[in-house]
């Protein structure tokens, strides 16, 4: 049984550029609404007995027809149609195009089930012109979701076309205080409690792929993250995979990233963090951090469980980063315990980094890192190193001007390239690392 079907009735092409119609005044062309208990439709259109998913209210809308064919006021009609207790299918083989920036911050009960492909539009001109904006990093969103008890599960893909963006960007720096290229952040969490996302694949993200801000129970499972260019002058740049601000419980298990940036990174006041079962290629690792960058904030990132991480070709392992030079902030990354970590090919497998970012030596000494770094554990971190850093596989630099302390390695072995037993280098350690270490001097 179909509810609420009229076909004839094509509002939302007069509305779709502002996207402030009513979405219950008009069902878009195209769109269904399925009872729960119309179990034969909700199985013909892929949306019954889903394993972890009880049937649900389903809605559907209409696909795009080629990657101009904006269909985010079909979406958002869908998602609030969706809403208190229902679910947005968006089926598979077939292609949504989002168009528009989208502020999604009023769900409530709700479930996406993307068994399709979600994509944006490439078009930058727009999207520098509407976008949601964030002072940390300077980054801005093609939309923002939050609210309660949002789950985004399926094989789908979520599509950030990243490739335009990627050419055009080629060459500069996000943090170069006069890049003005913003990129958008494929998904952002606003403001949401209790938002999982579970089996997608997020696809070339023009820049972050994740980021969660001011949020609650986040959690991430069997999700792989990828980003790739066609053009080999213009590599995809920033696609973290993980970034959270302000996020208390943010859990990423069973996924797999491959992109050239963090893998998983929270960034400021991120606590209770849990990863097991992650899969890293070609990244800079599974960073605590940056954080202290903003002058006279306090940055927090503690209680951290992560667990089972295996990193290949990539620059780092396991890696605590804070910020030094002048004008920096302060803070503490307290509490973070790194267990079963296999690095192969890994430029620096262990790293605390109190000199980030990029400073030279003497700027590093003149303005020390103002982040305390407490009861820190890595624990069995096996493998190969990439041999960059010649024999040195672990080095954690303290900064003198700030606590470091309960700092233990526990099984580190990692080999060079040639098969040697690596170095840990260490410096400012109280009560050392449990391990021999070199003083960073001498492994020059
Ligand atoms: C894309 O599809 C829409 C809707 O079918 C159509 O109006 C438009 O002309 C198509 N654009 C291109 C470039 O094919
Ligand atoms: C955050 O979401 C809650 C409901 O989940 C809402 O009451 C509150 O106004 C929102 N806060 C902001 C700053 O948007
Ligand atoms: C590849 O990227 C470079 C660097 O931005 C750019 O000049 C060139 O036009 C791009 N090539 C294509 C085919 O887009
Ligand atoms: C560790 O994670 C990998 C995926 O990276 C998974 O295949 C493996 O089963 C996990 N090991 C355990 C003991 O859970
Ligand atoms: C990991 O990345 C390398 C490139 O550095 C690539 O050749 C390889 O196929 C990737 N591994 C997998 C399993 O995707
Ligand atoms: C982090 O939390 C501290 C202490 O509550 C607060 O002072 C600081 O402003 C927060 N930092 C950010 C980036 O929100
Ligand atoms: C350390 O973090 C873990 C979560 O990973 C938490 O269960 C534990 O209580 C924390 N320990 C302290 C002393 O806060
Ligand atoms: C860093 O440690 C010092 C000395 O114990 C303490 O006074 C300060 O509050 C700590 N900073 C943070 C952000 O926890």
């Amino acid at each position: 049984m179909k509810l609420n079907f009229f076909p004839l009735v094509a509002l939302c092409a007069t509305t779709a550029s502002s996207l402030a119609f009513d979405s219950f005044a008009s069902q878009p062309a195209g769109a269904n609404v399925y009872s729960v208990k119309d179990v034969a439709e909700l199985r013909r259109i892929g949306a019954h007995n889903h394993p972890k998913h009880h049937d649900r209210r389903t809605v559907t809308i209409r696909h795009s027809h080629n990657d101009t064919d904006d269909i985010s006021a079909d979406f958002l009609w869908g998602l609030r149609r969706a809403n208190h207790g229902g679910r947005l299918l968006l089926k598979k083989g077939k292609k949504y195009v989002i168009g528009r920036k989208l502020d999604l911050t009023f769900l409530d009960n709700v479930e996406v089930q993307l068994d399709g492909e979600l994509k944006f539009t490439d078009d930058v001109e727009y999207w520098q012109e509407n976008n949601f904006y964030y002072d940390f990093q300077k980054s801005i969103s093609f939309w923002r979701w939050g609210g309660r008890d949002v789950s985004i599960f399926g094989s789908g893909t979520l599509n950030g076309n990243g490739q335009r963006w990627y050419n055009e960007f080629a060459g500069q720096e996000i943090l170069d205080p006069d890049n003005t290229y913003y990129r958008p952040i494929l998904f952002v969490a606003e403001n949401a409690t209790r938002l999982s996302v579970e089996g997608i694949t997020e696809l070339n993200s023009p820049c972050w792929t994740n980021f969660l801000v001011d949020s609650k129970d986040i959690s991430f499972d069997g999700v792989f993250i990828n980003a790739y260019s066609t053009n080999a002058s213009a590599e995809p740049k920033n696609t973290d995979g993980f970034d959270s601000l302000r996020v208390n419980g943010l859990s990423v298990t069973n996924s797999r990233v491959d992109i050239g940036d963090d893998c998983f990174s929270p960034k400021p006041n991120t606590t209770n963090i849990f990863v097991q079962n992650l899969w890293c290629n070609n990244t800079h690792g599974v960073s605590m951090g940056s954080i202290g960058q903003y002058p006279g904030v306090v940055d927090i990132i503690e209680h951290a469980y992560i667990e089972n991480v295996t990193l290949l070709n990539g620059e780092n392992g396991a890696r605590l980063k804070a910020w030094a030079g002048e004008g920096v902030g302060l803070g503490r990354i307290n509490n973070i315990t790194y267990k079963n970590i296999h690095v192969e090919n890994t430029d620096y497998p262990v790293v605390l980094d109190s000199c980030y970012f990029n400073i030279a030596a003497d700027e590093c000494a003149a303005y020390p890192s103002q982040v305390n770094v407490t009861d820190i554990t890595f624990e069995n971190v096996y493998g190969t190193s990439s041999g960059a850093e010649g024999d040195v596989v672990a080095e954690i630099i303290c900064s003198p001007n700030a606590v470091c302390e309960g700092i233990a390695l526990k099984d580190i072995h990692v080999k060079t390239p040639e098969g040697q037993e690596g170095i840990v280098v260490c410096e400012g350690v109280s009560g050392g690392v449990g391990v021999e270490c070199q003083a960073a001097s001498d492994s020059e």
